[in-house]
């Protein structure tokens, strides 16, 4: 099947303004999103700030094609994460550059180096959970927070000492301002521009790393002294502005998005007494569908975008010119009752025995930009839920659940997915 062809057909969608498109998807992103579905089927146009004209997908086989497409049809929507994260970063990049980055990132990330990051996982969990209050409610996320703030520090920058330290203290404000630079049309003008804070901390974050380079061992597990050893086809290694792009492209990615999604974990379990019940048996495949089952019911990242590379592009239904975005909206996929029976309805059994299909189960997007960390965020999220089981009762609540709240990268419960535990007398700190 040629997927060329030169009438455009675009799904309908509707025709206010982009201000007041832009207002009401920022104001009520989900609801607007179920909203469109629901008047114009699973394929709309909208025209909103940042995408611009966009058709927004939900349709599993439509998805699953836009995945599978190649980089000459379409490839990554650059949106301004070039400016903050570096021109290397894998967010920046296209094509083949994209193709070749991707290559040395990918290794790192895969099998038997997982393991090696378990234990700093664990230890950094249980240095966490050492803090939690017994019996009051308080927010997990800022926990959460620090936990994946500091795996990623150790396990990928190799970071120990002063370094991880200084890095502790420079990265989240300094991935906060840069998350909000990427989306507010600010030029680098004037003398309090907040560029020049933003470069002040990239300078700084420079410094680190290039310390950090000088200090790796050759023969570390770590994410960093890996990507030292690797080398491109011809022979040639990362150069340091691109390894100082790339760990700060994986932390950006990597830290909020697993912190929400553990928050949100510990949101839903508070609400299925039943099912805590059942998780207190250290059963780890009934733990591994509850992730799968807390990432469908609330993906943190709810879209994902790509752009059209040549006119006359037929995807499913319509056919769309060059230039076009096209949105993936994960949330409606993972909302849809004919893709998940009963999809309103929070069941891991769902995922018991059962790997989900990638082109419909899509928490990480999909095809040759999914997610490079999703097996290291997977493994981290079954390491600090296994131990928050064996080390503390959850205890449930009758509270209605938590709103979503965008906090720039990701989206959180909107109280932080508080708890209440009570500290289990044979837990062990070991
Ligand atoms: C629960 C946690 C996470 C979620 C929900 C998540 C979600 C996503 C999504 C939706 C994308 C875009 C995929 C697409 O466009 O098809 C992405 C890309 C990416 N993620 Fe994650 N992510 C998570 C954790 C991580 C971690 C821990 C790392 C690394 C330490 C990471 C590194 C990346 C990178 C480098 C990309 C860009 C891949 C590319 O462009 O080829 N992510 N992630």
């Amino acid at each position: 099947m040629t997927t060329m062809t030169s009438a455009v057909t675009l799904p309908p969608g509707p025709t206010a303004p982009r201000a007041v498109q832009g207002a009401y998807a920022l104001t009520q992103p989900l609801r607007g999103m179920r909203r469109l579905k629901a008047r114009y089927g699973s394929a709309f146009t909208v025209n909103v700030p940042i995408f611009g004209n966009a058709v927004v997908l939900s349709d599993p086989a439509e998805i699953k094609q836009l995945f599978t497409s190649g980089p000459d049809l379409v490839d990554n929507l650059e949106v301004n994460l070039g400016r903050v994260l570096g021109p290397h970063s894998m967010f920046a990049l296209s094509g083949d550059e994209h193709k070749r980055q991707r290559k040395l990132l990918v290794p790192p990330f895969h099998g038997k180096r997982l393991a090696a990051y378990e234990k700093i996982v664990e230890e950094e969990t249980l240095r966490e959970f050492a803090t939690w209050p017994e019996g009051t409610a308080f927010a997990t996320l800022p926990s959460m927070m620090r936990i994946t703030l500091n795996a990623i520090l150790r396990a990928v920058f190799g970071a120990e000492g002063a370094e991880f330290a200084e890095l502790r203290e420079l990265l989240p404000p300094f991935v906060t301002l840069g998350s909000r630079l990427a989306v507010a049309p600010i030029p680098k003008k004037g003398r309090f521009n907040p560029w020049r804070r933003f470069e002040r901390m990239r300078r700084e974050y420079d410094a680190i790393v290039d310390r950090l380079i000088a200090k790796a061992d050759p023969d570390g597990d770590d994410v960093l002294a890996m990507l030292l050893q690797t080398r491109y086809d011809d022979g040639s290694g990362l150069g340091r502005d691109e390894i100082c792009d790339q760990l700060l492209t994986l932390l950006t990615a990597g830290h909020e998005t697993t912190a929400t999604t553990l928050a949100w974990a510990v949101e839903r379990l508070r609400r299925h007494p039943a099912l805590l019940a059942e998780l207190r048996t250290d059963d780890d495949k009934l733990l591994d569908a509850t992730i799968l089952e807390v990432q469908r019911t609330r993906p943190v990242i709810d879209l994902t975008a790509r752009q059209v590379k040549q006119d006359g592009f037929r995807l499913g239904r319509w056919t769309l010119p060059r230039g076009y975005n096209v949105l993936v909206s994960i949330a409606l996929i993972h909302d849809d009752d004919a893709v998940f029976p009963h999809a309103a309805t929070f069941d891991p059994h769902r995922f018991a025995g059962a790997r989900p299909d990638l082109y419909q189960w899509i928490p990480f997007g999909g095809g040759t930009r999914r997610c490079l960390g999703a097996a290291f965020a997977t493994m981290e999220m079954a390491v600090v839920l296994r131990t928050l089981l064996r080390q503390f009762t959850l205890v449930p609540t009758t509270e209605p659940g938590e709103r979503r709240h965008s906090r720039g990268v990701a989206y959180a419960p909107a109280k932080g997915g508080r708890a209440v535990v009570r500290r289990r007398s044979t837990g062990g700190d070991a």
